[in-house]
This record gives structure tokens, C-alpha cells and sequence, in this order.
């Protein structure tokens, strides 16, 4: 195959930092096309990174385009299981932001259609990419400290922006659905049985009524013995924080971290560091290299590190959240029919 014909759905800011990834950071794709409702949001993109590119509105036109091997979705979190089913049905390759879906039909559903169709599609779980929680993936795996008994799992954003616009149950469905997979992750061949979860307003209290929910904290016991936390804030006030733990019968492994770089700074007020204030820093290199594996997975037909199943699980333990803050106690997620 020659490049591989990317088309790009959502000219926002996961899309722009996609969009320049296929258009100038990987040798084996192209940026063919990139749809956007909003008009003029795609041409500004384009103009921006590859003049050759096609701009469509509806997302649907850049999926029936035939010319497309696959689709790079960035749209708004309630958008891409709708379009996920009309790119495997075209038989495009799919690569899509998290969450892949926000119930558990449009999840099912997804996962049928991936395997009775054989497509490829890899959802945008970063962690799974950087170097750190790789590795920390790879020690677990060989053994190196024995049983997972204890995991923790932290996500906080330096800053809450857009308070009033936030979705309802964002804080489990958008952001600690990336620690619910970093758990399964760090916890290989493991299944969560039960979920408990507490969350508040906090940074905005005045935002409670209208559905706000910017701290959170899920517990999960899976089957295999291990106790996990997860943990998000949306703003800690020194800079972005993902960070993992996992301790074991023998021994323990963390990764993540705050530093901006290895630079450490020692002067007359002690020793200090600078701290990434924005995603794409601290993550540039995981973002960079999910769209490198996945382009290499769909050139050589080989199966993607973060599939529509690891989705399915991650979103089955942030439904089970939200449950349990509705209901104020503990989830077993085989009695909880979630739909
Ligand atoms: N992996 C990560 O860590 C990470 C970080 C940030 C955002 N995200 C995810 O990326 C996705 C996009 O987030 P964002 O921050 O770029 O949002 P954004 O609001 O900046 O951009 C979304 C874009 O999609 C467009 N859009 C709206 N409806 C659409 C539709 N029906 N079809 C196609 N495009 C549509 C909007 O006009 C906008 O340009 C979300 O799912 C979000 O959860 C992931």
C-alpha cells in the first residue's frame, strides 16, 4: 500500500494536533480529507496544514468518500458512535477519541460490527503509548512484582475552562474513563466486579445543581484480588498530573509525572521544576505515537494496542459510576444491567 488516505472528522483541538500528526509526523499517511459542521472550521485547518486536502461538513460525505482508507475521529464524545458504525460499515480502519461511546448499545453495537466486519479500529487511550506506563505495562506482565494487590490511577487537569459547557457525568465518561483503562491496563487479564464512586463539586460549587461534577474518586475490586482507586480533579493549581501505581507481592511500579522536562532548578528559594500546563505537552509524544501504531497496524493488518473491547470495559466502569454517585453505594457490575 502507498500511504494510507486518512480522512479526519472534528477540526477542534484534539483534531488540529491529529490533523498535523498525519499531515507532517508520520512518513505512511496522507491528510485527505477533514470534516467539520462548523463552516470554514476544516478550510482554516487545512489552509493550516496541507492545502491538498479535501473539506467536507458532514462527516458522513468524508466516510462514503472513496478514496479514504481510514478515519481519525475527533468530534465531540456524543458523536462518535454514530459515526465509528457508518466508517465500519464502509470498511474504513477507525481511529477514535475516548470515549467510544457513552451507553452501552452503541458500545455493543460497535463491537459486533467490528467482528463480524474484521476492522481495524483502535480507540484514543494515550497511556497505553507513553514510554512510562509501556513499561510499567511490560514489568507487570513478566511477573516482575508478582500479584497486583494495590493500583492507583490519577488524572488532573490544570485548569477548569468552560465550566458552564461541560457535559453532565464528563469527569467519569471523559476523563477517568482514561484510569479505568489505565487500571485494566496495568492489571493484565483482570475484571472489575464492583465499583463505588463519590464526586463533588468542588472547584465550583456553584455549578453543583446544573450537573457539575469536577472531583471524583471510584474504587474497584477486581476478580483477580486487586483493590484500585481512581482519581480526577479538574484543577491542580501546579500544572497537569497523570500519574499510576501499582503494588504487588513483590515489589512496586509507578508511572507518569509532572515534570516538564529533566531540568531541575536550584537557587536561593531550594530546588523546584516547571510542569506541563497543557495535555499536549506532557502527552505530545504518547498522542504522536497512538496514530503511529495505529497507521502501522492498518499498512501490516495487525491488531490495534487499544480496541473496541478495552473501550467497552472502561466505559462499562464509568456507566457503573455514575450509578453508584446516583444511588450512593456499591455497583456489581455483573447484576447491573448497563444500557
Ligand atoms: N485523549 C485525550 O487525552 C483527549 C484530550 C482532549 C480531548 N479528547 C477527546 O477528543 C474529542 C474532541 O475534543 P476537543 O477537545 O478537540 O473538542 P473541541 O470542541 O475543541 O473540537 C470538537 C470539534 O468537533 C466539531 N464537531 C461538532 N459536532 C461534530 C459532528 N457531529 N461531526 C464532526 N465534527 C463535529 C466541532 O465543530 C469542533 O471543531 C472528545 O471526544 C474529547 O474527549 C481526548
Amino acid at each position: 500500500m502507498n500511504k494510507l488516505n486518512v480522512g479526519l472528522i472534528g477540526a477542534g483541538r484534539m483534531g488540529a494536533f491529529h490533523g498535523e500528526t498525519i499531515a507532517h509526523r508520520l512518513l505512511q499517511a496522507n491528510l485527505y480529507a477533514i470534516s467539520d459542521p462548523v463552516p470554514g472550521a476544516a478550510e482554516r485547518l487545512i489552509s493550516q496544514l496541507d492545502e491538498n486536502s479535501i473539506a467536507y461538513i458532514d462527516p458522513m460525505e468524508l466516510i462514503q468518500d472513496s478514496s479514504i482508507d481510514a478515519v481519525v475521529i475527533a468530534s465531540p464524545a456524543r458523536t462518535h458512535a454514530s459515526n465509528i458504525l457508518a466508517a465500519i460499515k464502509q470498511g474504513k480502519a477507525v481511529f477514535c477519541e475516548k470515549p467510544m461511546a457513552v451507553n452501552l448499545k452503541e458500545a455493543n453495537d460497535i463491537v459486533q460490527a467490528i467482528d463480524e466486519s474484521n476492522i481495524l479500529m483502535q480507540v484514543g487511550f494515550n497511556r497505553r503509548f507513553d514510554k512510562g506506563f509501556k513499561a510499567a505495562h511490560a514489568e507487570i506482565t513478566s511477573g516482575k512484582i508478582g500479584t497486583p494487590q494495590l493500583l492507583k490511577s490519577t488524572t488532573r487537569d490544570p485548569k477548569l475552562m468552560r465550566a458552564e459547557s461541560i457535559p453532565e457525568w464528563t469527569i467519569f465518561l471523559e476523563t477517568l474513563i482514561h484510569d479505568f483503562d489505565t487500571l485494566m491496563y496495568l492489571n493484565p487479564g483482570a475484571k472489575p466486579i464492583e465499583v463505588y464512586a463519590a464526586a463533588d463539586a468542588l472547584i465550583r460549587p456553584d455549578l453543583k445543581e446544573s450537573g457539575l461534577l469536577d472531583t471524583a474518586i471510584v474504587t474497584i475490586k477486581f476478580d483477580n484480588g486487586a483493590l484500585a482507586t481512581a482519581e480526577a480533579n479538574f484543577q491542580a493549581v501546579y500544572g497537569y498530573d497523570i500519574r499510576a501505581e501499582v503494588f504487588g507481592s513483590e515489589g512496586m511500579i509507578t508511572a507518569g509525572g509532572i515534570r516538564k522536562s529533566s531540568m531541575t532548578r536550584y537557587n536561593h528559594n531550594g530546588v523546584s521544576f516547571d510542569t506541563s500546563r497543557y495535555d499536549q505537552d506532557l502527552l505530545f509524544d504518547a498522542y504522536v505515537d497512538e496514530l503511529r501504531s495505529f497507521v502501522d497496524c492498518v499498512i501490516h493488518n495487525k491488531p490495534t494496542l487499544a480496541t473496541s473491547e478495552d473501550a467497552r470495559w472502561a466505559l462499562k466502569i464509568a456507566l457503573a459510576s455514575i450509578e453508584s454517585v446516583k444511588n450512593n453505594c456499591p455497583i456489581k457490575l455483573d447484576h447491573f444491567v448497563l444500557v
